[in-house]
């Protein structure tokens, strides 16, 4: 067992007195500071070399009436002497002016009590009467007198002043009653019988220059760091698990060719919606829950391609399709909203990128107007991809999607048969989740339509897929409520490990 010299120090006067120490009075012994002998303690006791207990010692002193009752003597001395000095007897209504209304009230009481007083009709008045003189210093103010000198801890407090103590403690800001806290340590057992060696050899903890030019280093016996020794955690910047997930996303995508792209938030209903096929009358808008925009309530329009959408909407074009056979209005394209999903963000990425390859990712901020609670929020995250290329093929995006969710992870990842108005076929793909023996839907996904992908001039297949980060987040960090990373309580910010990600995702 290595020791630090500060364990050694400690733990020598601890073992050299052999009983319980308080760490002030360690502190005292060493010639060091609380906070040094605080630490040796820490070590030493995950060591089992010493016991640290705690202890409640009640302190006592005086309150701020106390205070005025040493220089003045307690109300009931007052009114004493007062009467001594007139011969014994007063006016009630004379007493109480020369005392104040307070204190007279507090000293007639007391006085009272102990039979020092009465008070009598006399001659058509209410007198108060002095029956007996208190003998010299009376409990309470010896208790006043010895505290008048510091505060006291109970125990010190003589057993015949004890009951005037806490009689006097029951009157309002006279005393005034702390618990204080004292660490004691303790040799165990170990600490006694350990080798003397152990505890005098003297180590080197720090190399100096002299002993560097004298060459006396190499006499010296050099002490090893524990790198196991307890220590108070240091909170270095880290980002928000949040964050490292998203960042782990986008090295997951650049390690299989893609490029990151961003659209606007602030949305045309046209891309979120209308060049994806839906038609304008579909529940799908509503059922998306948008937030539409108040002001301004409307944008332009990319007009080399409203004639061909509206065309595809209302006819089905050249593309083969029937359409939706409605009429399609500009004014319903127009709308500006928040985007409900980042397959607006692609969507336009493909209208501007016409020709392959094209192999673009986003993870970026959606929202839907939900009511929040532990599965939903009203904001949140999506991942999202477009794969465009002459040789793509349906297949192919299910091997993409295994793979890209394997490199988080989940390996045991299944398809089902879905259904987007944008896409044909659609699938969407769900992890199970060991530990909680639950599927995890991960990404809706698909073959973007000729009712998409021609009106925007695409000639090529495009595979699309997007879903939710913020689930894939709470199952990577095993959590269950889906508020937990937004709420911003630091410790449960503080208690992720910066790598934890890394390891479960099997990355490290
Ligand atoms: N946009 C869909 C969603 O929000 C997911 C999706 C994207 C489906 C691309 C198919 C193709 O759930």
């Amino acid at each position: 067992m290595a020791l630090h010299w500060l364990e050694k120090l400690v733990a020598k006067v601890l073992r050299d007195h052999n009983r319980a120490l308080t760490f002030e009075e360690v502190a005292e012994l060493t010639g060091r500071d609380l906070g040094s002998v605080a630490k040796a303690a820490l070590w030493l006791s995950s060591k089992g070399l010493i016991t640290v207990e705690e202890h409640e010692k009640k302190i006592i002193g005086l309150g701020v009436e106390g205070a005025v009752y040493v220089d003045q003597g307690l109300p009931e001395r007052q009114l004493v002497t007062l009467l001594e000095r007139v011969g014994g007897v007063m006016a009630l209504t004379e007493a109480e002016e020369k005392l104040g209304a307070e204190k007279f009230n507090i000293a007639i009481n007391w006085a009272k009590r102990r039979g020092w007083i009465s008070i009598e009709k006399s001659g058509g008045r209410v007198v108060v009467r002095l029956l007996e003189r208190p003998a010299g210093d009376f409990p309470e103010e010896r208790v006043l007198k010895l505290l008048s000198g510091g505060e006291r801890e109970l125990d010190e407090i003589p057993a015949e002043l004890r009951e005037a103590c806490l009689s006097l403690a029951t009157r309002p800001n006279v005393l005034d009653m702390k618990v204080k806290r004292i660490h004691v340590m303790k040799p165990t057992q170990k600490l006694l019988e350990l080798d003397s060696e152990l505890l005098e050899a003297v180590e080197i903890t720090r190399l100096t220059r002299e002993l560097l030019a004298s060459g006396g280093w190499r006499k010296v016996k050099l002490s090893r760091f524990d790198v196991f020794a307890p220590s108070p955690p240091a909170f270095a910047a880290k980002r928000h698990p949040l964050q490292e997930l998203i960042k782990l996303v986008r090295e997951v995508f650049a390690e299989m060719g893609f490029e990151e792209i961003r659209g606007p938030l602030v949305e045309l209903a046209f891309w979120n919606f209308d060049a994806l096929f839906q038609p304008q009358d579909h529940p799908a808008r509503e059922m998306h829950d948008t937030f539409y925009l108040a002001e301004p309530e409307m944008g332009d329009l990319p007009e080399h391609l409203v004639d061909a959408v509206k065309v595809v909407h209302e006819t089905g074009g050249d593309t083969g399709s029937t359409g939706w056979g409605y009429r399609w209005r500009e004014e319903e394209a127009r709308r500006l909203l928040l985007r409900t999903h980042t397959t607006a963000t692609t969507i336009r990425y493909l209208a501007e990128h016409r020709d392959p390859p094209v192999k673009v990712f986003s993870v970026d901020r959606i929202y839907r107007n939900e009511r929040v609670d532990w599965k939903h929020l009203a904001e949140f995250h999506q991942i999202e991809g477009i794969v465009m290329g002459e040789n793509v093929s349906f297949r192919g995006l299910l091997g993409l999607i295994k793979e890209f969710y394997a490199k988080l992870g989940l390996k045991n990842v299944r398809f089902r048969p879905s259904y987007f108005p944008y896409t044909e076929p659609s699938a969407e793909a769900v992890a199970y989740l060991e530990d909680k023996k639950t599927w995890l839907e991960l990404i809706g996904m698909g073959v973007f339509r000729p009712e998409v992908t021609r009106p925007l001039g695409v000639k090529q297949r495009v595979l699309a897929w997007g879903g939710g980060l913020e689930r894939l987040a709470l199952a990577l960090y095993d959590l269950d409520d889906i508020r937990t990373f937004y709420i911003n309580d630091l410790n449960w910010i503080r208690s992720i490990p910066g790598m934890i990600l890394k390891r479960r995702t099997g990355r490290v």
